[in-house]
């Protein structure tokens, strides 16, 4: 059986779904690992964006297209320095590349924060305890983001955005503007 998400959002713009990931952000840590699952075009780039922009990374974040991993600087909300690693493994045809291309050590930066489009393309023993999200294309611009928390800090984490994301529903309504 289909196991449920933690946390089920519709995202209707892409600027909503950058959102989210800055709502992602302002609870990371360093060492944490998202996994963003979808078919071309659902949104994972845009929600690295959202994490980059939570991280105060302030090149453009694009889809590591020919290199498979792009590192950017970035800080935490409490003003720690932080690794932003952006790896895109929808080019990469075996699984037995990974190794050559070096991701463990990424993923062992204890201040990386590693972002990984396509993990379905790599051995699922590669990764410890991660956030899954799957993003869905729904219509046009709406797409359904899926959380799946695997491991205590990754439940800990959606428990954040979840509040996070309720509490922003709250304000809106409140909100004059
Ligand atoms: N709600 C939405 N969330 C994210 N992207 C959206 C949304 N609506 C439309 N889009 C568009 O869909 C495309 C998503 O592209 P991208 O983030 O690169 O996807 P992926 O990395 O999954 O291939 C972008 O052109 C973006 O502007
Ligand atoms: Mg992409």
């Amino acid at each position: 059986m289909e196991r449920m998400p933690a946390l089920d959002l519709i995202s209707h713009s892409p600027d909503q779904t950058r959102r989210l990931g800055t709502h992602l952000a302002r609870f990371a840590e360093p060492g944490d690992l998202y996994l963003l699952s979808g078919s071309l075009g659902s949104g994972k780039t845009t929600l690295v964006q959202g994490i980059a922009r939570g991280l105060k990374v302030g090149d453009y974040v694009q889809s590591p297209t020919f290199i498979l991993a792009m590192e950017h600087a970035g800080l935490l909300p409490d003003g720690r320095p932080v690794r932003l690693y952006h790896i895109d493994l929808y080019r990469l045809e075996k699984p037995s590349e990974l190794l050559t291309f070096g991701i463990e050590d990424y993923l062992a930066d204890p201040q990386g924060i590693v972002v990984i489009e396509w993990p379905e393309h790599a051995s699922t023993d590669l990764f410890d305890d991660h956030l899954l999200i799957r993003l869905e294309f729904i219509a046009e611009t709406k797409r359904r983001l899926m959380f799946y928390p695997n491991g205590q800090r990754y439940q800990r984490l959606v428990d954040q955005v979840r509040q996070e994301v309720a509490g922003g529903r709250r304000r809106s309504t409140t909100a004059s503007d």
